[in-house]
C-alpha cells in the first residue's frame, strides 16, 4: 500500500490530519482545495516530496482512494466524473445553521452518506473518519497490535471499498470497525453516542454547540477500543440527524 496515492479534497482540519498521518505513514498525497493549488504551497513544502497539490479534479484523477474532507454542503460541487469509478472516503457531518438544512436528512429518510453515495453515483462511497477530530487523530494513531490502538467505525455498500479504507486506516495507525452499510451508517453519526465523546471523554457541563466544538478540538485524545465501537453501535438509537450550530 506503501505506493497507493491518497487524493485529498478539502485541506481543512480534518484534510490536513489526515494528509500528516498519510505523510508519516509514507504515502503519497495529493492535495486540493476551493482556492486552487497556489494556496497549498506552504503546506506542501512543509509536508515534503511525497505531497503535491492540485485542483480537486485533478486530486481525484491522481487519487487511488480519495477523502473529501469538505463541508456536506459542499458536496454537490464534488468532480463526480473524476470520481467515478474511485473509493471516495466521507468524513462528512450533517450540521444544520441558519438558512441550511436537507429535509431527507431531517426526517431521517436517508443518511448523510447515503445522500452523497446518490450524488457520486459512479464511485464507492465509505462513511469513515467522522466520529474522530483532527487533534485526536493525530494523538491516537499507534501501531498494528499495540494494546491501546484505537478503532474507527466504517459503513459502505461495498464490501471491497470497505477493505481498501480498514487497510488505510490500518496504515494510518487504526483498527476499523464495520458497522453495516450506509443506510445503517446513522449509528456513528452526530447525535449518537459513538459520535466524537468516545475520543475525547467528558466535556464540562452545560457546553452550548459551539463551546463544545472548540472544547473538543482542543481535548486530548482518549484510545477506544474496537469492542467499545462495537457496544455504542449495537445501543445506538435513532434520533433527529445533525447537529445545530
Ligand atoms: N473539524 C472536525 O472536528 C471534524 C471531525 C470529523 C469530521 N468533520 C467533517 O469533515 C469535513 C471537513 O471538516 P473540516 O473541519 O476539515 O472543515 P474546514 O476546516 O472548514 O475545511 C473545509 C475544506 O473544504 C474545502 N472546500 C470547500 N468547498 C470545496 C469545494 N467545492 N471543492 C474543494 N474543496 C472545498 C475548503 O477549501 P478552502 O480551504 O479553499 O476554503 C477547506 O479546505 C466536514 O464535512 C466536517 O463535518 C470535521
Amino acid at each position: 500500500m506503501s505506493q497507493t496515492t491518497l487524493g485529498i479534497i478539502g485541506t481543512g482540519m480534518v484534510g490536513v490530519a489526515v494528509a500528516r498521518r498519510a505523510v508519516d505513514a509514507g504515502l503519497h498525497v495529493v492535495l486540493s482545495n476551493s482556492r486552487g493549488p497556489e494556496t497549498l504551497a506552504d503546506l506542501v513544502a512543509e509536508l515534503g516530496d511525497r505531497v503535491r497539490a492540485a485542483t480537486p479534479a485533478d486530486a481525484a484523477r491522481a487519487g487511488d482512494l480519495i477523502l473529501a474532507a469538505v463541508p456536506l454542503a459542499a458536496h454537490v460541487r464534488l468532480p463526480r466524473a473524476e470520481l467515478a469509478g474511485k473509493t471516495v472516503i466521507d468524513p462528512m457531518n450533517y450540521a444544520l445553521y441558519p438558512g441550511f438544512s436537507i429535509p431527507q436528512l431531517d426526517t431521517d429518510e436517508l443518511t448523510s452518506s447515503e445522500l452523497v453515495q446518490r450524488c457520486l453515483a459512479g464511485s464507492r462511497v465509505v462513511k469513515a473518519l467522522h466520529s474522530i477530530g483532527p487533534k485526536q487523530l493525530l494523538e491516537l494513531f499507534r501501531p498494528a497490535g499495540a494494546a491501546d490502538r484505537t478503532a474507527i467505525p466504517l459503513s459502505g455498500d461495498d464490501p471491497t471499498a470497505k477493505k481498501e479504507v480498514t487497510d488505510l486506516l490500518d496504515l494510518l495507525g487504526f483498527d476499523a470497525v464495520d458497522l453495516g452499510t450506509l443506510a445503517e451508517s446513522w449509528r456513528s453519526e452526530p447525535n449518537t453516542p459513538l459520535y466524537a465523546l468516545p475520543y475525547v471523554g467528558q466535556p464540562p457541563s452545560g457546553l452550548a454547540p459551539l463551546e463544545f466544538v472548540a472544547w473538543a478540538q482542543q481535548a486530548a485524545g482518549v484510545p477506544v477500543s474496537a469492542g467499545r465501537i462495537e457496544e455504542l453501535a449495537a445501543a445506538a438509537v435513532r434520533g433527529p440527524a445533525g447537529f445545530r450550530m
